[in-house]
């Protein structure tokens, strides 16, 4: 089968997408997911302003092996393309016979949307106010699959681009939380229950003496994004993925450092999820989470999708490999 956007689309409903990042994080806490790390092309070493990601993944409970391939080419942004551009390859996981190649960009979308809002569900003590800084694509994500689990109140915006949050807040026209536009990040984070940073940055763009007691901070862009020292300072440090997360996104300075381990983890909430391990244990902590974002997700997302074709019995284009 090969299934475009449109199709892929029309099967994933955003309940659907936060059960399924629920259940395939619980099925990787139980043991039953195999997701080696991700591997890195970088192409740029040969001139090619590009690099893409392979991110193989087997899931026990649907029976769907598969590979993401994902990656970010410098050049699509004047060809009016994003800059992320997704694929998912599903084969059978006994033959390796092909089963499907799917568009991968909304489901790197909306898994990437579920995740804080999964995770702001397991280890949040409040969400009234919320806080994002960076308002792009995957903030809008991030935000329209929360407000489907979480009861917000206020949503705190901050970003370098005025015309970033003035267009973020207008695809929530009927939203039932108000937008408070931030002048600084500091008068985002003060007295916030949540802090989602989801920016292309590498900056500090939190600083720990801004947060309450009892707050979550999310960090989920690829660089640095808060001080040293919300992470040191954590009650708790929070992750989606071991492995992974030593290597990228805001813990990975910290790591080279030799400051954070696979063992200064207190929180991996697949483990939450598999009951194997405690999450938030005390309203007042202050917990620090990294949400690296994982293939697993992309490749049981892309198992849905056919699942739900099928159940649906509609008809898709499909090509014989051995012709
Ligand atoms: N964790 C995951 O699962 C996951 C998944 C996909 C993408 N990402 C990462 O998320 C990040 C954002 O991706 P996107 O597609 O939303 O990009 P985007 O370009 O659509 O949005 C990024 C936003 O960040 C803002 N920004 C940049 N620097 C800033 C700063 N110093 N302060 C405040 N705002 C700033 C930009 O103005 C922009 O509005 C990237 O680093 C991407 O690699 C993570």
């Amino acid at each position: 089968m090969i299934i475009g956007e449109e199709t892929v689309r029309r099967h994933l409903s955003i309940e659907d997408g936060i059960k399924c990042v629920e259940d395939t994080w619980r099925w990787y806490g139980e043991g039953k997911v195999v997701m080696p790390n991700k591997i890195t092309t970088d192409m740029s070493e040969l001139g090619v302003p590009g690099w893409f990601n392979s991110m193989p993944a087997y899931i026990g409970p649907t029976d769907t092996a598969g590979i993401k391939v994902v990656g970010g080419y410098e050049g699509n942004r004047a060809l009016g393309l994003p800059f992320i551009k997704a694929n998912v390859l599903v084969t059978d996981s006994r033959t390796g016979i092909l089963r499907a190649l799917v568009s991968g960009d909304y489901i790197n979308d909306l898994r990437t949307g579920c995740q804080p809002a999964v995770m702001a569900k397991v280890l949040a003590a409040k969400t009234d106010v919320v806080t994002i800084i960076g308002t792009g694509r995957m903030a809008y994500f991030s935000l329209l699959c929360m407000s489907k689990v979480l009861e917000m109140k206020e949503i705190r915006l901050a970003d370098i681009s005025e015309e970033a949050m003035d267009r973020f807040i207008a695809r929530f026209s009927d939203a039932p939380f108000t937008f408070v536009k931030c002048a600084s990040n500091e008068e985002a984070c003060r007295g916030s229950d949540v802090v989602i940073t989801i920016t292309n940055a590498n900056a500090d763009l939190v600083e720990e003496p801004w947060l309450k007691k009892g707050s979550l901070v999310m960090t989920m862009g690829s660089f640095r994004e808060t001080s040293f020292d919300v992470v040191r300072k954590a009650d708790k440090i929070a992750v989606d993925q071991v492995g992974q997360s030593l290597h990228r996104g805001n813990l990975k300075e910290l790591a080279e450092m030799g400051e954070i381990t696979a063992d200064s983890f207190d929180i991996v909430v697949p483990e939450v999820l598999a009951g194997k391990m405690k999450g938030r244990t005390d309203p007042d902590d202050r917990i620090y989470a990294q949400i690296i974002g994982t293939g697993m997700l992309d490749v049981a997302f892309a198992g849905l999708v056919l699942q739900k074709i099928e159940e649906s019995g509609e008809e898709v284009f499909r090509f014989d490999m051995t012709k």
